[in-house]
């Protein structure tokens, strides 16, 4: 997809175009900026190199989660914003995690029918995933992301300074994604994920995450609109949506990448059950054991157990309700060995009964 704004090599220089001073160049030319940001930053410093921007643009604050990426929140956004006098040739940039992102490319894409954006993500699930492949999500109804456009950001600006003040929790919300994108894709990545874990102290984070989005933007550049091949991100994610569908209906906290992890354990069974190499299914299930002792690792095990107790029945209601399925037919994703998925895969009701009772 082709970029027709220009990026900014540094905050300062962004911040030297986007300035809404009546001096600045583009000022004159009517490019102004504005921001959209999590709440987060009011109280967590963020980056030196961003306090600049923060301070001398104006912000809309936004609490992240989830409950952020509605339509009464985006009105919100959009209101902020025609009343702050933001015009067709102005710029948003938009600063925090998954969900701030997602609810700021839906507000920029839709604003005065689509305003050029800047996503800068803050999370390590962001910087791997959200924020890659310009696509944007509202929930609706309980419906995860049932609500979205496809809409690429001009720019989006990976800085791992912001990942120094984010908590535990986050770290393996964004660790699950990077999980997702080795198993599909990159066997050695998995390879050496699976000897250190998400809270390992040598992680070298600015490598690991460039990898990660490098996974990405390659599927996403062979598929942008998701008509094959990007079918395959969604590994985890039918039952994963499911969970966060569940959780949402009984008031529960599980995170996205929390409930993705939860969602590729039980891919994985399914994928053990069609392998035909005996090897692939030993590899298959030793990915699944590594998988469930991150998300049971001691501080996050609450949710773990939430999660594998609910019922299939319960979870099938959800995933009758996925974007992908065709003629009422669940489709979904599996692995035929790590590194290597398989997308628009048939599962029955009975069938994932099956998987979902002996998965955990
Ligand atoms: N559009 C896409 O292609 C795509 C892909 C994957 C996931 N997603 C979406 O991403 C969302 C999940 O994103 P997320 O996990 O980043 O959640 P999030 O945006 O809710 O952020 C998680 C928490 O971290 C806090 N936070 C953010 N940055 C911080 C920092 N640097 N320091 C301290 N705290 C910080 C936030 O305030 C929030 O409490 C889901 O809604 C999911 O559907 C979208």
């Amino acid at each position: 997809m082709a970029q027709s704004h220009k990026q900014y090599a540094s905050p300062e220089l962004l911040l030297d175009h986007l300035s809404n001073d009546d001096s600045s160049m583009e000022s004159q030319r009517g490019t102004r900026g504005f921001i959209l940001c999590d709440s987060a930053f009011r109280s967590v410093s963020a980056p030196v190199a961003y306090h600049e921007l923060l301070n001398r643009l104006p912000v809309h604050w936004i609490d992240a989660g989830e409950r952020c990426k509605s339509l009464e929140k985006a009105q919100d956004a959009w209101s902020w914003l025609e009343a702050s006098g933001a015009g067709r040739f102005d710029t948003l940039i938009i600063i925090g995690g998954g969900t701030t992102t997602d609810l700021g490319a839906f507000v920029a894409s839709t604003y005065k029918r689509g305003v050029n954006f800047i996503l800068i993500p803050t999370t390590l699930l962001g910087m791997v995933d959200a924020a890659i492949g310009g696509k944007n999500g509202l929930n609706l109804n309980g419906i995860k992301n049932a609500i979205g456009t496809f809409s690429e950001p001009s720019e989006v600006r990976i800085d791992v300074n912001w990942l120094h003040t984010l908590p535990r929790r986050e770290i393996l919300n964004g660790w699950m994604e990077l999980s997702k994108h080795a198993l599909i894709r990159d066997k050695a990545l998995w390879s050496e994920m699976q000897t250190l874990g998400p809270h390992d102290s040598g992680i070298d984070w600015s490598r690991f995450v460039q990898e990660g989005n490098a996974i990405k933007k390659e599927i996403v550049e062979i598929d942008f609109h998701e008509q094959g091949e990007r079918k395959q991100l969604n590994f985890g994610h039918t039952v994963g949506h499911a969970l966060e569908s569940a959780a949402a209906e009984a008031n529960i906290a599980v995170d996205h990448g929390f409930a993705v992890g939860v969602g590729m354990i039980s891919a994985l069974h399914w994928s053990v059950l069609n392998a035909e190499k005996i090897t692939d299914q030993e590899s298959l299930k030793e990915a699944s054991e590594t998988l469930k002792r991150w998300l049971k690792s001691e501080s996050e095990s609450a949710p773990y157990n939430w999660c594998i107790k609910q019922s299939p029945e319960h979870l099938w209601r959800f995933m009758l309700k996925d974007k992908k399925n065709k003629a009422n037919t669940v489709l979904d994703v599996r692995l035929h060995e790590i590194g290597a998925a398989k997308w628009d895969c048939p599962i029955a009701e009975n069938d994932f009964e099956i998987i979902w009772m002996s998965a955990f």
